[in-house]
């Protein structure tokens, strides 16, 4: 039997990237899924380089015939699919009066739709070959609080919340677990720091202030580095975590403890 294939959706770079390696580095083959080929081809072409089996496919996740057609081609090509990621995340930050419909539409098809899209393509083929796989979906603490000039991102990670306990109860009776994992920020990503002047402006504070706000914030003193997340990751990709479906784990530091 070939090596455990995990899916990584929006792998191409930051979170995603490191998590695809990660994977690799403990003993998967890795299907590395982005928007941006190029990006999703150089991570696979790192694995490939440090001995490990990636290929790189560059998919949108929210184009449903895009997504069926690219997890046919990691069947057909790598096989056993057992972990599919989805890390593919977008946010925009602005005041509710000034949101656009089309900043708010993105963050629900990016974070929620893509989802939905990418755990049903996994589900059905893990359901077909008998595989007692696992989902995961990189969610964030705003999936659990409102977050301020956040609104789009917020409610589709909450969505998101939804969606996979609503998942994990669909797939439980065939041994695939569904997990959410809810994230402290990541306050060395370009994510975190495309938001900084969105962030000063609401906290009336100058923009090099931002990220010693946030850190102090938490009762741990520090953001979230991605290698806590793939600690925790791990741990619910593995057998010892067979019977942990639906759950929504927080890795904030203790800031949300519910
Ligand atoms: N950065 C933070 O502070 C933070 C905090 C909590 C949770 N998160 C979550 O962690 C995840 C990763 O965050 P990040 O900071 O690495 O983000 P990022 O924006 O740096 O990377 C996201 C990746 O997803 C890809 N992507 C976006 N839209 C896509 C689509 N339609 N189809 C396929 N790929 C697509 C992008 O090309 C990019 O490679 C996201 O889900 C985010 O919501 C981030």
């Amino acid at each position: 039997m070939n090596k455990k294939t995990a899916i990584i959706v929006g792998g191409g770079r930051s979170l995603g990237a490191y998590l695809s390696k990660h994977l690799a580095q403990n003993g998967y083959d890795v299907a590395v899924i982005d928007l941006d080929g190029e990006n999703a081809a150089s991570v696979a072409a790192e694995i490939n380089a440090e001995g490990g089996r990636a290929v790189g496919y560059r998919c949108d996740a929210t184009d449903e015939s895009a997504v069926i057609d690219t997890f046919a081609k990691i069947r057909a090509e790598l096989g056993n699919i057992y972990l599919m990621v989805y890390v593919a995340g977008i946010a925009k930050s602005r005041k509710i009066t000034d949101f656009e419909l089309s900043d708010f539409n993105l963050c629900v098809n990016v974070n929620l739709t893509g989802y939905f899209l990418c755990a049903r393509e996994a589900a059905r083929i893990m359901i077909a070959e008998g595989t007692r796989g696992r989902i995961i979906q990189i969610n964030s603490k705003s999936g659990k609080e409102g977050s301020k000039f956040n609104s789009g991102y917020s409610s589709s990670k909450f969505g998101g919340w939804g969606l996979t306990q609503s998942i994990a109860l669909d797939l439980a009776p065939h041994g695939i677990t569904v997990n959410a994992l809810m994230l402290g920020n990541l306050l060395n990503s370009d994510m975190f720091r495309s938001l900084v002047p969105s962030y000063a402006k609401k906290l009336g504070i100058p923009e090099e202030e931002v990220v010693p706000y946030y850190q102090a914030k938490t009762p741990m003193n520090r953001g979230c580095e991605f290698s806590d997340v793939a600690a925790v990751l791990t741990f619910y990709a593995s057998e010892g975590a067979s019977y942990c479906t639906g759950q929504a784990i927080n890795i904030t530091g203790g800031q949300v403890m519910h």
